[in-house]
C-alpha cells in the first residue's frame, strides 16, 4: 500500500475478529516502529506481546464502562461540548477492556527513561517519551498498510503499577500505551472523524 494511503486508511478500531495476527506480520510492524527516529540514536525501545488470553486476564487490571450516563456524567465533568467527540467517547469508554482483552495482538511497548517521566526539567526531559511515539506511530501506519487496524490506550496509574507486578519490566523502562491491533469485525464502530481544511491550520510568519 502507497504510504498516503496508509494514513488515510488508518483509522482507530476497537473491534476485532477472533484472529491472531500471525507473527511474521507482527515482526515486520515492529520493524516499522523500530525505524521511527530516535533522540539519542539508541532506539531503547522494548516489546511485550502478550497473546495468550490467561496471561492478558493477568496483565489488565480495568474495566469496561458500559454504563453510558456514568460515561455522560464523566463527559460532562471534563466539560466536554463537541458533539463527534462526545460520540467518539461513547463509542471508546464501553470497550476500554474488551479492545485489549479480544484483540489480534496485544503489544505493551517500553521505552528507556532518563529521568523521571512526570517530573520533567526542560522539553528535552521528555525527549524518550516523544520519540516512542513515533516509533508507535510508525506501527499503526504499518498495520493500516497490511490491513491491520488498532488502538492505543493510556493506562492509569494504577494499571501500570499492576502491569509492573505481572510483566516485570526493569525499573528504568516505562509503558506509554497499550497497543492492541487486529483485524477489524465486521460491525466494527468507527466514529465520525474531524476533518481539518489544511488552509486553516496554516500560518505564515505570523500566528
Ligand atoms: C495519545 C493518544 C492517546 C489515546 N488514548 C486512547 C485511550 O486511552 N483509549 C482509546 O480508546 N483510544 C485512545 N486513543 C485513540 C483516539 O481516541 C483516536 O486516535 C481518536 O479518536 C482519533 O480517531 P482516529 O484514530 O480513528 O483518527 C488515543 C490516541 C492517542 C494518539
Amino acid at each position: 500500500m502507497e504510504l498516503y494511503e496508509a494514513i488515510n486508511r488508518r483509522r482507530t478500531i476497537r473491534d476485532f475478529e477472533d484472529r491472531i495476527i500471525d507473527m511474521d506480520i507482527v515482526k515486520k510492524i515492529l520493524s516499522a516502529g523500530l525505524k521511527a527516529p530516535t533522540n539519542n540514536h539508541l532506539r531503547e525501545w522494548e516489546f511485550v506481546i502478550v497473546n495468550d488470553k490467561k496471561e492478558r486476564s493477568k496483565v489488565l487490571n480495568l474495566k469496561d464502562m458500559t454504563n453510558p450516563d456514568e460515561c455522560d456524567k464523566m463527559l460532562d465533568g471534563f466539560g466536554m461540548t463537541d458533539t463527534d467527540q462526545r460520540g467518539m467517547y461513547h463509542i471508546a469508554m464501553p470497550k476500554q477492556f474488551s479492545m485489549l482483552y479480544n484483540s489480534g495482538c496485544l503489544i505493551l511497548p517500553f521505552f528507556k527513561m532518563r529521568e523521571p517521566l512526570l517530573k520533567p526539567t526542560s522539553l528535552s526531559s521528555l525527549n524518550e517519551f516523544a520519540s516512542i511515539w513515533l516509533c508507535i506511530e510508525n506501527i499503526l501506519l504499518a498495520a493500516a498498510a497490511e490491513g491491520i487496524f488498532g488502538v492505543t490506550r493510556i493506562p492509569m496509574t494504577e494499571e501500570l503499577e499492576h502491569i509492573k507486578k505481572t510483566v516485570l519490566h526493569p525499573d528504568d523502562y516505562a509503558m506509554p500505551c497499550y497497543i492492541a491491533l487486529g483485524y477489524p469485525s465486521n460491525n466494527a464502530k468507527i466514529p465520525v472523524q474531524k476533518v481539518i481544511n489544511v488552509e486553516d491550520r496554516m500560518h505564515f510568519n505570523q500566528w
